[in-house]
């Protein structure tokens, strides 16, 4: 292309009907507002989180948010676009947006939610592989234990379905939720692990687990395509069968 045509493209790209507008939430000191921003989708790349690196870049280097992979990996920039919890890396930019952070979270800053209490309760469920074999030893699952993980081994903790599930909501003190409940249960299906019924007999609790009411927003939000709500189904079925 030649450098006039280049400079003609680049003007027709930027054309007003290219124009965004971003509504996004701010809040430090315990204040928060919303705040606007108007840049052309020509000047980023394609997605929230695009946009969100070109404000902090070019428009406001306060803004506050979390992201590192922008693959849909990490689950760092997991937010509430359009008032639904997503991956800002994994949607698209629409004229206009609103960005919030997750909902019911301890803000910190801007659209960077207190994670310690979900992490606190991840750590609860002691995600590690229990087992009294040691050194060389290979752990074998036959293709069928193996495939009980499937579903539940891709979850990447972003908590976008335990911040959409108004149980978890009301009581994240005690409610494990369903981010939470998927781990627990993935460890409780795994053939290899040896403390499958101290991990039910900790989850069997009428705020840990049963505060769940099936409602699946938990479902509905995951960015990663997973069934929470079908496997907290699923560990209530088991305990019912094992523990009671
Ligand atoms: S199914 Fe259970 S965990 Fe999922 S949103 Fe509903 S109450 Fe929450
Ligand atoms: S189940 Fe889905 S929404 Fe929930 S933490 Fe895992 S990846 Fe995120
Ligand atoms: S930046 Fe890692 S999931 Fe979006």
């Amino acid at each position: 292309m030649s450098h006039f045509k280049c400079i003609t493209q680049q003007v027709k790209n930027l054309k007003p009907s290219n124009n965004l507008l971003l509504k996004v939430y701010r809040n430090s000191n315990g204040k928060s507002r919303m705040q606007n921003f108007n840049f052309n989708k020509n000047v980023c790349g394609p997605m929230v989180l695009d946009g969100l690196i070109h404000i902090k870049d070019n428009l406001d280097k306060t803004l506050g948010f979390r992201r590192s992979c922008r693959e849909g990996i990490c689950g760092s920039c997991a937010m509430n676009i359009n008032g639904k919890n997503g991956l800002a890396c994994l949607t698209p930019l629409e004229p206009k947006m609103s960005i919030y952070p997750l909902p019911h979270m301890p803000i910190i800053k801007d659209l960077i939610p207190d994670m310690k209490n979900f992490y606190k309760q991840y750590s609860e469920i002691k995600p590690w592989l229990h087992t009294s074999k040691t050194g060389e030893i290979e752990h074998i699952q036959t293709i069928e234990e193996r495939r009980k993980l499937d579903g539940m081994y891709e979850c990447i903790l972003c908590a976008c379905c335990s911040t959409s599930c108004p149980s978890y909501w009301w009581n994240s003190d005690q409610y494990l939720g369903p981010a939470v409940l998927m781990q627990a249960y993935r460890w409780i299906q795994d053939s290899r692990d040896e403390i499958t019924k101290e991990r039910m007999e900790f989850v069997d609790d009428a705020m840990k687990l049963y505060r769940c009411k099936t409602i699946m927003n938990c479902t509905n939000t995951c960015p990663k395509g997973l069934n929470p709500g079908k496997a907290i189904g699923e560990l209530k079925k088991k305990i019912e069968i094992n523990l009671h």
